[in-house]
Order: structure tokens, then C-alpha cells, then sequence
């Protein structure tokens, strides 16, 4: 008779299914930063249904999703299940893995007990006319990502999985790396191979964004195996390297430009006029690359609401812009003028279906696409690992998780890199020669209002409503450790409420409901660069910060300033 439990670094015996296992649980009372959201519990081992297999994990990859998990936004993934009759009050996430089989359902013919497998994650019902009509089930309405829409993902000592997610483990890779690339790898190669006309052909020119990340290191290496020419854009010139030896031709740090977010409204001439030169300008750095004046046929995308602009802009006459995800915001803005006239395609595209799962992991096993597995942690550290994600701080490619595999990997040394440094967004400083005769050349120290009034990333929202009503203000700085980490807006105020009860609205702090990171601009930018940022970024307030003290800003600039002083008598 077997143990009712094992420990996370002794495998039971192979077959033999525990009654509980060890699990990284999310509830929704702790939606929040990773670090606070997963927990380490012991739960009963799932079930498994007739078309379903166990598997014994041995490692986890780590996703951007989990994160969106822990957060509780954009959706609460307990809340979306109970929609669809799963009752469990918890989420164990983790949509990529490597390990072993351990049980097998009633009608599972293509796996047997003790087969190395890595997972994908995309699961659907065999039942749904999609699916049995032999169309791509990626778009069956059942489809879900497995360790994010459903339960009982990888971050546990077992899995429940559908059979056809199971793909041999290349074995030439260890453990971690075969359970760290599959979710990126097989959302990169669908992205880049699954649309048709719009598949990479030999030659075109493929623009990566993220090139050092886990999506962008995978199209860089798909795009050149299938003989394209990727660019990677970076926001450091130390991740050039690393993209270049994965097959870019180079690379473009984009903080040498300054255009991003929503489009200037057209009727904004001058904002518009300056945001098309940068555009073209970044266009000119592809050029610069290619040694010609050649345009991205395929744009890799999933920044989303930063970038797309740009994107457009650049794509090939008849090109295709490619996207997946929206990390930096929803509402992209496209000049459609762009996207008609030169009959570019804007696509939308979702994981992978089983062939497109398959396609990559032989590219994998024929080692012409490397996992770019950089760190491997500890199960305890886990939450850490996504927080790390969560922040931008984590290091190039894709990330592991050592679960049943620590007894045999936990000492084998993996080069860890250099975490990325933060990054804030700073408008490059204007120089104005004196005597200028420029129209606008009025600065932001001239309508600013100096002084600012703040409060606790740990302050109750009510506590947050009173400081906002009693100033007469419509927003206030959020500081930690005296260094200001976000701006929180009667908005976020109002919005906070939506949808929750007044307690559980009550148990939010300033930090949960902030807006983090917020734009700044210096005392000498001018006025009429200021309003263009502004309105592009939909907001209504920069905070005025001095070059010397870049954390701690002086003051505030908001439309209300600005009209102050247009409304002024002369
Ligand atoms: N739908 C799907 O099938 C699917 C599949 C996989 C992933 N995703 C989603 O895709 C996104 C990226 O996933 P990932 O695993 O590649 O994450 P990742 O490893 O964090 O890489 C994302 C990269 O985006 C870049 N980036 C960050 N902020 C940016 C900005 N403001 N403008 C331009 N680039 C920026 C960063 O590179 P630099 O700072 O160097 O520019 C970063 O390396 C996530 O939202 C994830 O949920 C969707």
C-alpha cells in the first residue's frame, strides 16, 4: 500500500497514484502580486475522464497567463470555470510541462503508463461539431488553455491532461528545459506558419518584438528555420547578443524612440506630423539593418496598444501584422489609411492547434529551435518566478520549474543572465536655442502646479476617496518606501467598485487598484509635447519629475492646469 501523500523530491513509484499531492494554489481572496497570490497547499489528486491521462509533472514552464491568474485580471479564472459547472474554489495554473504518464483513461490508445511527454496546452471537446467535422478546433467555442481556463495545470505534482496534448519529450533536453518552450514556441510557429498565403517565405523580412522574450526568441528562431530574416526589437542594446545568436539580423532597442501608445488624433496635425517621423524613423532603422529599403513583410506582435501602430506603419504593402496578446493594452489604435490603401492584413492568432503543436516540437527534436530555457528555480521559488515576470525583470527566454525533477536536476547548473533593468518611460529632453521663435515654445514649468499630494500603496480606497475629496484633487501619488510607484484616480476609484461588493471593494489598497509606472515628463519638455502625450495615452495628468531625482516627482501637470492658463485674460 502506497503513501497518501509524497514529497515534492520523491517521485512514487511509477503507476502509483497518491491520494493528495503537493500544488501552488491562486484563490480569489488573494488575487494580487503573484508573490502574494500562490500559495503552497496540499489538495486530492484529480480524477481523470475517459479521454484524459495523469501526468507525474517533473517540470513547469512559467507563462505570462499565470500572471494575468495571480492577478485576478484580465479575468477571474475561478469565476469563468463556475460559469461552465466546475466547482473547485481555487486555481492551480501552469500551462507548460515535461514528465511522465502515470494513469491512462478507459479510451486513451496512443499512451501508455511511463511515457515521457512534454504538454501543450490547448484543450477542446471531442464531442464539439469543430472539432469532429475535422476543422481546426482552435476555433471550436470549447476551446481553453489548459492551466489557464482550466484547472489542474502543471504547478502540482500531478496533472490531468487530454491525451492529444502529450508529445514525445526530446531527449536530447533535460527535464526543465523540455517543460520550459511549448506554450511560447508552438503560439510562435502558428503565428508565423498557420496563415496561409501569409506563412514566412524564404527571404521576407520577419520584425520580432520582444526578441529576448519567450514568445520572441521562439519566432526568431522559427522565422530563420524557415529561411525569413528576423529583426528582434529590444529595450536594451545588452539583449543584441543574445538575438543575434539566435538568428537575428539585428536588432532595434526601442528606447531610442519616443512614439508609443495610441495614436495622435489626426486632427492633432502637429502631434500627428512628429509621431509619423519617429514611425519613420523606426522604419528607417529596419532599413539600416537590411542594408536596403525593405519593409517587414511578417510583423510578430503582442505588445498590443504600445505598438501596433507603429506595426502597421511598417508592414509591407500586402504584409501581415501578426498578433497574440495585448500586454501593454487593448485599445490599439490603427490609421486605417495605412491598413486599406496598402491592403495589409491585421491578425489575430491564438496558441496552436495538435499538428502546429507537433510541427514545433520536431523542430525542437531536430535541434533547430532551442528551448532558450535561461533559469531554472526551485519549486519554492515559483511565485518568485512570476513576480519576476510580472515586473519585466526576469531574464531572456523562457523560465522552468523544478517540481517531481528536483531529486535529479535540482544541482545542475544553468547560466543565469543578468535580470533586465527597469525601465520607466522618460521623454527624451527638448533643447531650445535661445531667441527660438517657435510658436508653442511654452514649458511645463510654466502650468504646472508644484507640490504634490500622496498616499500609501497599503491605504484603504475609502481612505484614498477622503484624501481625493477633501483636496479637491482627482488623483494622488502612490508611494512606497517615499518613492512614487504609481498614481491612483477617482477613476480607479469608481471602477474599483464595479462588479465587487462594498466589502470586497473595502479590502482593496491603493497598490491593488494604481495605475503603476506613471508617465512622467520634465519641468523644460514643452507644453504642446505634453498635451500630445497625454492625449495619446488617454490620460489626464503627467507628473513632473527633475532629471537629477527621476523617482520622486515636484509637481503635477494636468488639463485642468493647462486650460487654466489658456483661459487666462491676456
Ligand atoms: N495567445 C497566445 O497564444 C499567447 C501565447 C503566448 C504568450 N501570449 C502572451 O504574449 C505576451 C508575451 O508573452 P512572453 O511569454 O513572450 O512574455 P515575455 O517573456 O515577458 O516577453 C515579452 C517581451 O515584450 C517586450 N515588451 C515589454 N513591454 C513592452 C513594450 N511596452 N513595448 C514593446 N515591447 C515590450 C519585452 O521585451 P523588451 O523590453 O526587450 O522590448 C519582453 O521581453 C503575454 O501577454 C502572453 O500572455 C499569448
Amino acid at each position: 500500500m502506497g503513501k497518501r501523500l509524497y514529497d515534492i523530491d520523491n517521485p512514487p513509484p511509477l503507476g502509483e497514484v497518491p491520494e493528495q499531492m503537493h500544488a501552488w494554489l491562486i484563490r480569489p481572496e488573494r488575487f494580487g502580486e503573484p508573490v502574494h497570490s500562490f500559495k503552497q497547499e496540499v489538495v486530492d489528486v484529480p480524477e481523470i475522464r475517459d479521454d484524459e491521462v495523469l501526468v507525474y509533472v517533473m517540470a513547469a514552464g512559467v507563462n505570462y497567463n499565470n500572471v494575468w491568474a495571480a492577478t485576478g485580471v484580465p479575468q477571474d479564472v475561478v469565476a469563468a470555470r463556475r460559469k461552465v459547472g466546475e466547482t473547485e474554489p481555487f486555481h492551480i495554473g501552469g500551462s507548460d510541462a515535461s514528465g511522465v504518464v502515470y494513469k491512462v483513461g478507459a479510451k486513451v490508445s496512443n499512451l501508455v503508463v511511463g511515457d515521457e511527454v512534454v504538454i501543450h496546452c490547448g484543450t477542446w471537446s471531442a464531442d464539439c461539431p469543430i472539432a469532429r467535422s475535422g476543422a481546426d478546433p482552435t476555433y471550436s467555442p470549447t476551446f481553453r488553455t489548459w492551466g489557464y481556463e482550466t484547472n489542474w495545470g502543471s504547478f502540482a505534482q500531478f496533472t490531468r491532461v487530454q491525451a492529444h496534448q502529450c508529445l514525445p519529450r526530446p531527449r536530447h533536453l533535460s527535464w526543465a528545459s523540455s517543460g520550459s518552450y511549448m506554450l511560447v514556441g508552438a503560439s510562435a510557429y502558428r503565428m508565423l506558419a498557420g496563415w496561409g498565403r501569409h506563412a514566412v517565405r524564404p527571404n521576407d523580412v520577419v520584425l520580432c518584438w520582444g526578441g529576448a522574450g519567450g514568445l520572441g526568441s521562439m519566432a526568431i528562431q522559427i522565422a530563420s528555420a524557415m529561411g525569413g530574416v528576423p529583426i528582434a526589437v529590444v529595450s536594451s542594446d545588452d539583449k543584441v547578443e543574445y538575438c543575434e545568436r539566435l538568428g537575428a539580423k539585428g536588432c532595434i532597442n526601442r528606447k531610442r524612440f519616443g512614439h508609443w501608445g495610441i495614436l495622435p488624433h489626426w486632427k492633432d496635425q502637429a502631434g500627428y506630423a512628429k509621431w509619423r517621423a519617429e514611425a519613420r524613423a523606426f522604419g528607417e532603422a529596419i532599413w539600416e539593418i537590411l542594408g536596403e529599403r525593405r519593409n517587414p513583410r511578417i510583423v510578430f506582435e503582442h505588445p498590443g496598444e504600445s505598438t501596433i501602430p507603429t506595426s502597421i506603419y511598417v508592414c509591407q504593402r500586402g504584409g501581415m501584422v501578426v498578433i497574440c496578446a495585448g500586454t501593454t493594452g487593448y485599445n490599439a489604435t490603427v490609421d486605417l489609411r495605412y491598413l486599406w490603401t496598402r491592403q495589409k492584413r491585421l491578425q489575430g492568432s491564438h496558441f496552436a492547434n495538435d499538428d502546429q503543436a507537433r510541427a514545433l516540437n520536431e523542430l525542437v527534436a531536430a535541434k533547430r529551435v532551442d528551448p532558450c530555457t535561461s533559469e531554472v528555480f526551485s519549486w519554492d521559488d515559483l511565485a518568485q518566478a512570476h513576480q519576476l515576470m510580472r515586473e519585466n525583470r526576469h531574464p531572456y527566454g523562457n523560465m522552468a520549474i523544478l517540481v517531481g525533477a528536483h531529486a535529479v536536476e535540482a544541482s545542475v547548473p544553468v547560466e543565469a543572465r543578468d535580470s533586465v533593468p527597469e525601465v520607466t518611460y522618460r521623454q527624451p529632453r527638448l533643447e531650445l536655442t535661445p531667441g527660438e521663435t517657435h510658436p508653442h515654445r511654452t514649458l511645463v514649468s510654466e502650468a504646472m502646479h508644484e507640490g504634490l499630494i500622496t498616499c500609501s500603496v497599503d491605504a484603504k480606497l475609502a481612505e484614498v476617496a477622503r484624501l481625493l475629496l477633501d483636496n479637491r484633487i482627482h488623483a494622488a501619488v502612490v508611494t512606497k518606501d517615499d518613492t512614487a510607484i504609481g498614481v491612483v484616480s477617482q477613476t480607479d476609484l469608481v471602477l474599483a467598485r464595479q462588479g465587487r461588493s462594498r466589502q470586497q471593494a473595502a479590502a482593496l489598497t491603493a497598490g491593488d487598484v494604481m495605475t503603476p509606472d506613471p508617465l512622467t515628463c520634465e519641468p523644460d519638455m514643452l507644453l504642446t509635447d505634453a498635451v500630445t502625450l497625454m492625449a495619446r495615452q488617454g490620460i489626464h495628468r503627467l507628473f513632473v519629475t527633475r532629471p537629477e531625482n527621476p523617482n520622486v516627482p515636484v509637481g503635477v501637470l494636468s488639463f485642468t492646469d493647462i486650460l487654466k492658463r489658456i483661459a487666462r485674460p491676456t
